[in-house]
C-alpha cells in the first residue's frame, strides 16, 4: 500500500493552513529576528559594525506589496531622525526616484530576494552610484548576493502566498536598522526614547502571543463579512498598517478592501461609505487625531467602526467594536495591530471558504516585471 504524501502538508503541523501556522508562529519568528540584535543597549548587525553608515545622506527603500508596507513602517523612523528618506514602490523606481549619488543607501526590502521589480530597482540605484543593502528572509537569494550588504530578517520559511510573519520580522528589522543608521549619521538625531523603544522590543514576542490567544477577530469577521467593502484607515505610523490590513484582506478574501491615510477619507472615498462598509481604524499613539475625526465622519454616515489598538485609546470610545492590543512603546503598537488584522483576514477568508494559502492569480514571488 502507498499513502498519498504531500510534504507541504507535513509542514503545517496542527494547523489547517500555512497562513494560520505562520501567523501563530510569529512569537518564535520575532524572537529569532531580535536575537543578538541588541548588545549593550545598542543595535547590532553582524557585518555592519557601528560607523558603517556614517557617509549616508539619503536612504531609499524599494519594495513591492507587503514588503513595501514594512518599508513604510521602518522608513518613517529614518525620516524622523532627520535623514532624507524615500520609500518607493520598486516598479515605479525609474520614474519616482530623487537624485542618487554615492551617499545614497538603496535598501531593497524583499522577503524572497527574487522579486523582479525590486531587483530591477536596486540594480538601477547601483548603476546610478548608490550603495545597496538587501533586507531579506532568504540567505543566498539574488538580492542578498547582488547587494553590497545583506541583513537577514530570520523569520524562517514562509509558504502562504499572503505574507504575515515576514512582515512582522521585516518591520522589526527595519526599525532596528533605522536606529543603527541614525546612530552613525553625524547630522541625525536619535529618538529621545530610543532606550525605552529597545527595551520594549524584548516583550514584543510575548505580546504577539497575547494577541493570538485573546483576539476577538473570529467573531468580528463573522459579524462583518456580509458587507460591501472593507475600509482600513490610519495616520502617521498607522497608515502603513491600514494599507497592509487592506492588502491582506483583498488578497485572501477576494472582497473589496481599501486602505487610506485617515485624512484622505473625506477627499473622495467617503462617497463610498454606507452602513455596509465597515471602517477599521488603526490606532497607534499620539498621532491619531485625524483617525478619530475621520472615523467619526464615517460613523455619522452609518459605517460600523472597529478600533484596532490599545484599550485606553480615544478611538475605542467612538467605536462599535474593538480589536485590542497590549500597551507597548508606540513604535511597536502598529505591529500588534497588524497581527489582529492578519487574524481578521484569515477568519473572514476561512468563513468564505477561500483557498487561503494559494489565492487565485497571485504568486509568492513574482519574478517577471
Ligand atoms: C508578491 C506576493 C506578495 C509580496 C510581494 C513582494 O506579490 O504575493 O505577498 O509581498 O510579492 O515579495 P517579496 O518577496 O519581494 O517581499
Amino acid at each position: 500500500d502507498t499513502v498519498d504524501w504531500d510534504p507541504e502538508d507535513a509542514g503545517k503541523g496542527e494547523y489547517d493552513h500555512y497562513m494560520r501556522k505562520e501567523i501563530h508562529t510569529q512569537p518564535t519568528a520575532l524572537a529569532n529576528t531580535i536575537e543578538g540584535r541588541i548588545k549593550d543597549g545598542d543595535v547590532a548587525f553582524e557585518d555592519l559594525p557601528a560607523g558603517s553608515f556614517e557617509d549616508v545622506e539619503c536612504v531609499q527603500f524599494v519594495a513591492c506589496g507587503t514588503s513595501y508596507h514594512a518599508a513604510m513602517y521602518g522608513g518613517q523612523l529614518v525620516r524622523e531622525a532627520g535623514i532624507r528618506t524615500e520609500v518607493l514602490r520598486a516598479s515605479e523606481y525609474e520614474s519616482t526616484s530623487g537624485p542618487v549619488d554615492e551617499n545614497t543607501l538603496a535598501v531593497a526590502v524583499t522577503q524572497s530576494g527574487e522579486t523582479a521589480d525590486t531587483l530591477d530597482a536596486v540594480r538601477t540605484a547601483a548603476d546610478r552610484g548608490a550603495r545597496t543593502l538587501a533586507v531579506t528572509n532568504v540567505v543566498g537569494s539574488t538580492a542578498a548576493r547582488e547587494a553590497d550588504d545583506a541583513v537577514y530578517i530570520r523569520a524562517g520559511p514562509e509558504v502562504g502566498v499572503a505574507a504575515t510573519k515576514t512582515y512582522s520580522s521585516q518591520a522589526v528589522t527595519l526599525t532596528l536598522l533605522s536606529q543603527r543608521i541614525a546612530g552613525d549619521v553625524p547630522t541625525a538625531t536619535a529618538a529621545d526614547d530610543r532606550a525605552a523603544m529597545l527595551e520594549a522590543l524584548a516583550d514584543l514576542p510575548q505580546q504577539v502571543e497575547t494577541v493570538l490567544e485573546t483576539s476577538e477577530a473570529e467573531p468580528l469577521a463573522a459579524d462583518t463579512i456580509d458587507s460591501e467593502s472593507f475600509f482600513f484607515i490610519g495616520n502617521g505610523p498607522a497608515h502603513s498598517v491600514a494599507l497592509e490590513g487592506a492588502l491582506k484582506f483583498k488578497e485572501i478574501t477576494y472582497e473589496h478592501a481599501e486602505g487610506f491615510a485617515a485624512g484622505e477619507l473625506k477627499h473622495g472615498p467617503l462617497a463610498l461609505v454606507t452602513g455596509k462598509t465597515p471602517v477599521f481604524a488603526v490606532a497607534t499613539g499620539d498621532a491619531d487625531g485625524k483617525t478619530k475625526t475621520n472615523a467619526i465622519e464615517a460613523k455619522s454616515r452609518g459605517a460600523p467602526i472597529v478600533a484596532v489598538g490599545p484599550d485606553d485609546h480615544p478611538l475605542v470610545d467612538i467605536a462599535d467594536a474593538h480589536l485590542s492590543v497590549p500597551d507597548t512603546h508606540p513604535v511597536w503598537t502598529g505591529l500588534l495591530a497588524n497581527v489582529q488584522l492578519q487574524l481578521l483576514s484569515y477568519h473572514a477568508a476561512t468563513q468564505l471558504d477561500r483557498p487561503i494559502d494559494k489565492p487565485r492569480n497571485l504568486a509568492k514571488s513574482v519574478t517577471v516585471e
